[in-house]
């Protein structure tokens, strides 16, 4: 049995720089043609000139895979609309980090005041680019997405143009407010379809599933398969792949970040397939998608067939989520 994706998308994607670039790049464009680039290298993309030497090195890194890097600003509340004017033609969407809520976001937002970013967001609605956000406040982890919750909300409705799409989402809540706001959307990575805070912490502890937004509880597993796999369309995949070298996952004090761009593919269609849902799969990982971003793909097919899929103990210095696991399903 094999099943056919047309131009699969990742629209939320780490890619790093450097080694790290030339080692994970060319894996996510095997199987995706176009992903969202986030901007948190160090220093953050801020500036047009380092979108595009940026751009160029992933396209370097790649080689002759047909692959869109679809590139991101790094949120600074004073951009001005002129310079915004002219970023709207190199970029996707601009990517808001609260200051210290994850890997790379010192230089973020610290305050959600909205008088502060009207300015910024005003001119974003304007020019329809949309806004990308990591929704986490600074209070308990377990609770840090939900209390966005009201942020979202005040940012949906003080700015009815703007889409806003709530990145990584990992709770009910969050999924409730999809039907909510007209303008709120979602991308969903694939640990968070599979895996609750058990799978990290239920037992001896897992590095290589720790990420942030980190995995909840079941009943919010639940509510993200059941938008998922239905193909709701104000959702999408994005897989939040973020490599770590080993020594920075095995180690005391793990960085966040789940590395699960050479799997996702595969991983997803399994997920679907278990769940009598296959159906959806394409509305998931491409259509919805293009629809929320207005984005027509290079036309990429990617076949994959039901044959196990063992996965690798590591790429290069990188563990992948499910390494030394067996998947159903494989790229053929
Ligand atoms: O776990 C995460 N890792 N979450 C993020 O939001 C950022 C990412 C990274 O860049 O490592
Ligand atoms: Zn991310």
């Amino acid at each position: 049995m094999n099943i056919t994706i047309k131009s699969p998308l990742d629209m939320h994607l780490h890619l790093r720089d450097e080694d790290m670039l030339k080692i994970v790049a060319p894996l996510s464009a095997e199987t995706f043609c176009a992903g969202i680039i986030m901007p948190n290298l160090v220093p953050p993309i801020t500036t047009i000139e380092a979108i595009k030497n940026y751009k160029q090195r992933i396209k370097d890194a790649i080689g002759d895979e047909e692959f869109e890097p679809l590139m991101t600003l790094f949120f600074k509340k004073d951009y001005t609309y002129e310079f915004l004017k002219e970023a709207k033609e190199h970029i996707s969407a601009i990517k808001l980090y609260p200051s210290g809520a994850t890997t790379n976001s010192d230089g973020g937002v610290s305050s959600m005041d909205i008088e502060s970013l009207r300015e910024t967001f005003e001119a974003m609605s304007e020019l329809e680019i949309p806004l990308c956000v990591h929704g986490e406040t600074n209070g308990f982890v377990m609770d840090r997405e939900a209390e966005f919750g009201s942020i979202y909300e005040q940012f949906a409705t003080s700015f009815p143009k703007l889409k806003i799409i709530m990145e990584h989402i990992t709770t009910k809540n969050s999924v409730d407010l999809l039907d909510k706001h007209a303008n709120l959307y979602a991308t969903i990575t694939v640990q968070h379809l599979f895996i609750t805070l058990d799978d990290v912490a239920g037992g001896m502890l897992k590095p290589h599933l720790f990420c942030k937004p980190i995995a909840k509880r079941y009943e919010d597993r639940e509510a993200l398969l059941d938008v998922a796999l239905s193909g709701h369309p104000k959702v999408m995949f994005g897989s939040d792949s973020a490599p770590h070298p080993t020594h920075k996952k095995e180690c005391c004090g793990c960085a966040a970040g789940i590395f699960t761009a050479p799997i996702a593919l595969a991983a997803l269609t399994s997920l679907f397939d278990t769940n009598d849902a296959l159906e959806h799969l394409q509305a998931f990982v491409s259509d919805n998608a293009q629809n929320i971003y207005d984005y027509r793909p290079l036309t990429k097919n990617i076949v994959l067939i039901k044959e196990p899929f063992t996965v690798r103990q590591s790429y290069a210095d990188v563990v992948p989520m499910f390494a030394g696991e067996t998947l159903p399903w494989s790229i053929k």
